[in-house]
């Protein structure tokens, strides 16, 4: 073992990091693409979200690696399942899905101690047309997000792009859950803000690697967590949707680690 197999720590620096880096975060990011395409054909009414998680579970190991999450501050499964109106983090669980439900899977899992962390929003049978709006906005809003990345961009830019098109629809942006750094860790510098002002926040240099991760409501920002500890909802009991990708600034723009192989980044228009 030498120094460069120890996890580094947190040192309140946006770290950069060079060609083995992207090749790493590539290889972790397109197996988590992988495993959300798979889940595709599985996310149907009367399916069991913690079904959804063990598969997730089994399809990582499958694969030789970790899920992150597992163990991670206490959380004890592979994905957050975030149904309806939870914002995040919801917990998998013996909930059946219904026609009509909108869910969110986050996966976020380390291959050869790369992190690759990825979310879409996925459909149980038919959406009510209200949430499909909703689902199409947050994956346009998190596009605009990513379009900004470049050497030299402020972080303030996402998070100005999202809030437009939040705007434009008539979206409200969640405020209380950001995008951060990551790597070898798993949360890193630099906090992502999904709701900021164009020209504010640190300047992006290439290999800073870091996700963005917007959640968007129908009603308002504001959110409550249950009393479970984890599971993020919208105060007003809307609806809620969030996509999320793992990128990293190369010297001329960005490259998104996670995208789907199968071209399932929004799997609803595709299923
Ligand atoms: N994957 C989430 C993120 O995007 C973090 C989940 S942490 C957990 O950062 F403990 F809730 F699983
Ligand atoms: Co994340
Ligand atoms: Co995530």
């Amino acid at each position: 073992m030498n120094d460069a197999t120890l996890l580094p720590m947190r040192t309140g620096e946006i770290r950069t990091h060079g060609p083995d880096g992207f090749e790493g975060m590539r290889r972790a990011g397109q197996l988590v693409a992988e495993c959300l395409d798979m889940l595709v054909t599985e996310v149907k009414p009367g399916v069991k979200t913690c079904h959804l998680d063990d598969l997730i579970y089994t399809f990582i190991l499958d694969h030789g690696a970790l899920p992150a999450t597992l163990h991670y501050r206490g959380y004890r499964h592979s994905s957050c399942i975030s149904l309806n109106h939870v914002i995040c983090h919801g917990i998998p669980g013996d909930r059946a899905l219904k026609d009509g439900d909108i869910l969110n899977i986050d996966v976020t899992l380390i291959l050869e101690g790369w992190h690759g962390d990825h979310s879409r929003m996925y459909v149980a049978g038919q959406p009510k047309r209200k949430a499909e709006r909703l689902i199409n906005v947050t994956y346009e809003a998190m596009m605009a997000g990513i379009a900004v990345v470049r050497p030299g961009a402020h972080f303030g830019d996402i998070g100005g792009a999202i809030t437009e098109i939040a705007r434009k629809n008539r979206l409200s942006v969640v405020e209380d859950f950001c995008g951060h750094g990551l790597g070898r860790l798993f949360h890193d510098e630099p906090n992502v803000v999904h709701s900021a002002s164009h020209g504010t926040g640190p300047i992006m240099k290439p290999g800073m690697f870091f996700t963005i991760e917007p959640m968007l409501n129908i009603g308002r920002k504001n959110s409550a967590i249950l009393s479970d500890g984890w599971t993020a909802v919208t105060k007003d009991r809307q609806l809620s949707a969030q996509f999320e990708h793992s990128i990293g600034v190369t010297e001329t723009g960005y490259e998104i680690f996670t995208k789907s192989p199968a071209g399932y980044d929004c799997p609803h228009l595709v299923s």
